[in-house]
């Protein structure tokens, strides 16, 4: 069992980063290994919507992605955690989201601007894996936009949402989420039960 982190807030120390590692602990607390990326120390080339299928490649860049691409598919619990800017993800978890097009990429059939099939897309059987998202925000976030966007990532790579913490601060100070005890303590329980324990 491999329980992977991804954690999109520039800040270190912040509360997005100490929920996602919190879930990671308690996913390692039930027997699982872990890794976790802070995307901002990465060097991910925006999507280029080449319109192309890099198949059987996950694109045809070569960057941080190509490890990010390996732990997504193998992974078994992935726990996607982003700061809210503008009502919606970080731009380092937006960077991370679009370059994952190609994991369920278009097929064009012959002549497709005038085909009745139109686009269809590439399924690559990739495995069945748990998704948690955790969200930070200011204290009248709802949310909304943000968790439709991972959501619908999640949806397109065959993770199946399994939990989401949300966080509410009223300050830019990096780790208000110490000052809701609850919120580590759901983290690290709901890795845990996820990994089985
Ligand atoms: C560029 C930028 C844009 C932001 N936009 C919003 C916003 O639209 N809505 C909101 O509730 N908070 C917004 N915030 C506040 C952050 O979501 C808030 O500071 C959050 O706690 C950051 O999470 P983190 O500390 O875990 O990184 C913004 C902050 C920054 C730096």
């Amino acid at each position: 069992m491999m329980t992977i982190g991804l954690n999109a807030s520039p800040v270190v120390g912040s509360s997005c980063e100490m929920l996602v590692r919190r879930v990671l602990e308690g996913a390692a607390s039930a027997g699982s290994k872990t890794l976790m990326f802070n995307l901002n120390d990465l060097d991910i080339l925006p999507c280029q919507s080449c319109g192309e299928s890099p198949y059987p490649m996950n694109c045809f860049y070569n960057d941080s992605m190509d490890e990010i691409y390996k732990w997504l598919i193998e992974g078994d619990i992935i726990v996607f955690g982003s700061p809210v800017y503008f009502d919606t993800v970080s731009a380092q978890a937006k960077l991370l989201i679009d370059r994952c097009n190609c994991l369920r990429p278009a097929i064009f059939p012959t002549g497709s601007e005038s085909s009745p099939e139109g686009v269809k897309f590439l399924d690559r059987g990739l495995k069945k894996r748990k998704g948690v998202i955790i969200l930070s925000g200011g204290q009248r976030q709802k949310f909304d936009c943000a968790r439709t966007v991972i959501k619908g990532f999640f949806k397109w790579i065959n993770i199946v949402f399994a939990g989401e913490i949300d966080m509410r601060g009223n300050s830019l100070r990096a780790g208000l989420a110490v000052e809701r005890p609850e919120l580590p303590e759901v983290a690290f329980a709901l890795g845990k039960m996820l990994a089985g324990g």
